[in-house]
């Protein structure tokens, strides 16, 4: 069954630890943090230190996505064990190898992002040696914003390169994730669900994800 991933863009940044909490009691899976740095999209978000805090409030596993111009300065940050999955954005990167390279060398899982003008084609080489793809369903830099047409046609050409190249690839979907178009999404290929808005705004987060999880049954077994 494809995995909820609580992004806590949209988290009470009062009391952080307690929203991670209540995600993981109401069934998260996983969780995802948002790293900004105002130049590559015109917000900041959460960082490093964040995650080192935010460590010991949950044994599910960390995304850091990183949504900023220089990957290599932030990844230099991370302390070990504290996030499982790195999460480049495909149009930072001079040399994707080497960050590929470098984020495994970090013990962490490595995973490219993609946003709605960046074509995945030219990154079939990578899918090798990547353990995750993300797509983004909206331009970057702010949660609740409505997904973007066309999302779930990359989210198929990312299975299909992945069934074809490296079908131990985790495909993501972020940005405008949403109980009305989950089932959709799983169909088309996604198997994680990156929310931000339709977990941490909901009046009931169990039941929003008890009716995901209903509308995603029998969907997927990745
Ligand atoms: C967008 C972020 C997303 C964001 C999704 O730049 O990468 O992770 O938190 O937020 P929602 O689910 O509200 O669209
Ligand atoms: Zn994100």
């Amino acid at each position: 069954m494809a995995k909820i991933c609580a992004s806590l863009l949209a988290a009470d940044y009062a009391c952080l630890g307690e929203e991670m909490r209540r995600a993981e009691a109401a069934g998260a899976d996983s969780f995802h943090f948002d790293m900004m740095d105002g130049h590559y999209v015109p917000n900041l978000a959460l960082t490093p230190d964040h995650l080192k805090a935010l460590r010991p409030y949950s044994h599910l596993s960390f995304h850091a996505h990183l949504e900023l111009n220089n990957p290599d300065d932030v990844l230099f940050k991370f302390e070990p064990m504290q996030a499982n999955t790195a999460i480049v954005q495909w149009n930072t990167l001079s040399d994707p190898s080497r960050i590929i390279k470098r984020i495994h060398s970090q013990a962490m899982k490595a995973g490219l992002g993609f946003g709605p003008d960046d074509p995945l084609d030219e990154a079939s080489h990578f899918f090798q040696d990547v353990d995750l793809i993300l797509i983004l369903g909206v331009y970057p830099g702010f949660g609740g914003q409505s997904m973007l047409p066309g999302t779930h046609e990359k989210i198929m050409s990312a299975r299909h390169m992945s069934d074809r190249i490296n079908p131990r690839i985790r495909i993501a979907v972020d940005g405008g994730v949403k109980p009305e178009n989950a089932a959709g999404l799983v169909e088309a290929g996604a198997d994680t669900l990156i929310m931000g808005t339709a977990l941490f705004q909901s009046s009931d987060m169990a039941e929003t994800i008890a009716s995901i999880r209903e509308a995603i049954a029998g969907l997927s077994d990745r």
